[in-house]
């Protein structure tokens, strides 16, 4: 394992001298995933596997592969420690799934007279939990498949949505494929969407720097998910749909709890509660317009946060400020930065108007 993740380092070190390229938007180098004779100088590349492993990988699992360069660098998304994760760019960091409680609800802090949490809700419920021995993480314990669909909890890693050998598309996501050697086939496209380098080498997600989510990604979600979009045939709340004119209104108008109609379109968009629109960009800072749509990442973030359920913000509590406050789990923060700020829903919904401040 040692002697992988020096090699990788080298490898990565090689990279970075020649302006970061490896995926190159295509298939990268075999030797940087795959070994032929699991050899080199007469030792084992991948020394968990004296007897190679099923894909010839450089570690056999291919989660571990992809880790050995972007854990704590070139996107850092499993960082080492929870409370203090690295910078954000769209998706949330793996890193979370290590907390052992992010229940920031009434009584998600109580403790039982052994000391062991009451209500704990761990954080493999915040997040898309990853096969990754190397990090120390596995399967799902509670769920054994995608709620919604059928794609096994068992199989999931980075290769289940990104395609490791590399393609066009918005961060090399499938599009209507098979996809891990044919375990399972997607049937919607991949999403449309701008993240570019000054994103995903700059200093992190920001107002004025973010994912410009344009389309698709609700019924890209929807491959493993099955129709937990479709408010046609379920009460449930919509996403892929136009968010229509008095939402759009509320949500440019929307300036935090203190100020809800403090806002203008032309600066409305909050990073925090993104919507998908064709003319967004990764540097757009104007609110929707009727025809934009609510989708899964409006609430979702991809791969984990430090709240239940992967979402932005903590749908647990009343006030954000008091995330993290029972479990001791890492803040999100408020992008408003106001002790009266309440649940992000409102940025759309309004509905703090005549709550009581606090
Ligand atoms: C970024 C890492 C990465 C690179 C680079 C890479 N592979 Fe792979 N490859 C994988 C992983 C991971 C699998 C295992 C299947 C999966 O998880 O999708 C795989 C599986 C395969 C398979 C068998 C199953 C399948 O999906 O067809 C073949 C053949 C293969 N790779 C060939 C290649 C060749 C040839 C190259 C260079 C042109 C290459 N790979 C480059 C990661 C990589
Ligand atoms: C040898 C190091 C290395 C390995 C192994 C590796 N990557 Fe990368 N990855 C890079 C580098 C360097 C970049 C940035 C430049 C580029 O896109 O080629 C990158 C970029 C990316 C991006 C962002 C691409 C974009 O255009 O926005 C994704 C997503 C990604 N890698 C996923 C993966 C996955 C999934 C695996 C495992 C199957 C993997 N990587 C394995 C080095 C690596
Ligand atoms: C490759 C299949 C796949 C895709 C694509 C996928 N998911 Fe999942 N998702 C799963 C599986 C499997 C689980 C159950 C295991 C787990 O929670 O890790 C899951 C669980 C979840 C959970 C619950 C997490 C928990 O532990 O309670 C949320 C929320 C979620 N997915 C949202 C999304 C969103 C949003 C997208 C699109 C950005 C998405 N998923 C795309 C497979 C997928
Ligand atoms: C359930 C699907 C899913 C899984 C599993 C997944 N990713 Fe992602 N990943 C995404 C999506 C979607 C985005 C774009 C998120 C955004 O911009 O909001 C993304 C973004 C990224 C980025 C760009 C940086 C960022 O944080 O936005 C990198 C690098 C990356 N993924 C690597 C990985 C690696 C490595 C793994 C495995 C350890 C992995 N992903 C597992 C769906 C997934
Ligand atoms: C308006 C915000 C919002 C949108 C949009 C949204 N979700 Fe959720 N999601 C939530 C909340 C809140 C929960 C917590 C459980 C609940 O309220 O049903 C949740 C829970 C989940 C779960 C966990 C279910 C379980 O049984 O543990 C999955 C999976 C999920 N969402 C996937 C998706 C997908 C896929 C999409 C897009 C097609 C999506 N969500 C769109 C807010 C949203
Ligand atoms: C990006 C904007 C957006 C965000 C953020 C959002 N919603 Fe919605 N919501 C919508 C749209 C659009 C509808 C459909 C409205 C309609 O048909 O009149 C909707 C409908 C609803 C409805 C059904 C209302 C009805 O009249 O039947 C409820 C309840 C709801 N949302 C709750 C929530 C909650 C709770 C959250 C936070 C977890 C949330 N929403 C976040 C846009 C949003």
């Amino acid at each position: 394992m040692r002697k992988v993740l020096l090699l990788a380092m080298v490898l990565c070190f090689v990279l970075a001298g020649t302006s970061f390229a490896f995926h190159d938007a295509g298939v990268a180098d075999c030797a940087g995933c795959h070994t032929m004779h699991n050899s080199q100088d007469g030792t084992l590349v991948d020394p968990d596997s004296p007897d190679g492993n099923p894909w010839l990988l450089v570690d056999a699992n291919p989660s571990d592969v992809c880790l050995s360069c972007h854990a704590s660098r070139l996107g850092e998304v499993f960082g080492t420690d929870p409370l203090a994760p690295p910078r954000l760019i769209g998706a949330g960091n793996f890193a979370f799934l290590l907390e052992d409680n992010i229940n920031d609800g009434h009584g998600g802090g109580d403790t039982l007279a052994d000391g062991s949490w009451e209500n704990a809700i761990p954080g493999a419920q915040g997040g898309h939990s990853i096969i990754a021995p190397s990090m120390g993480v596995g399967a799902d314990p509670v769920l054994t498949a995608a709620p919604g669909g059928t794609f096994p909890a068992s199989q999931l890693g980075c290769s289940s949505c990104h395609d490791p050998h590399g393609n066009t598309n918005f961060r090399m996501l499938y599009g209507a494929t098979s996809v891990q050697d044919g375990l399972y086939t997607f049937t919607n496209a991949a999403p449309t969407a701008e993240g570019g380098p000054s994103l995903f080498f700059g200093g992190g997600e920001s107002q004025t720097l973010h994912t410009g989510y344009q389309g698709g990604m609700s019924a890209w979600c929807g491959n493993c998910h099955g129709d937990f979009h479709n408010n046609n045939t379920k009460l449930i709340h919509p996403s892929g749909s136009t968010i229509g004119g008095s939402i759009a209104t509320n949500y440019n108008l929307y300036n935090g709890t203190d100020a809800i109609t403090g806002g203008v379109a032309a600066s409305a968009y909050l990073a925090e509660v993104p919507f998908e629109d064709a003319a967004n960009t990764a540097t757009s800072t104007a609110g929707p317009t009727a025809a934009s749509q609510v989708m899964c990442l409006t609430c979702h973030r991809a791969h984990a946060t430090s709240a239940p359920d992967m979402g932005r913000w903590d749908f647990g509590v009343t006030l954000l400020h008091e995330d993290g406050d029972e479990s001791g789990s890492y803040e999100i923060p408020d992008p408003y930065s106001s002790i009266n700020q309440r649940s992000l829903c409102n940025k759309c919904h309004v509905k703090d108007v005549n709550d009581h401040l606090e």
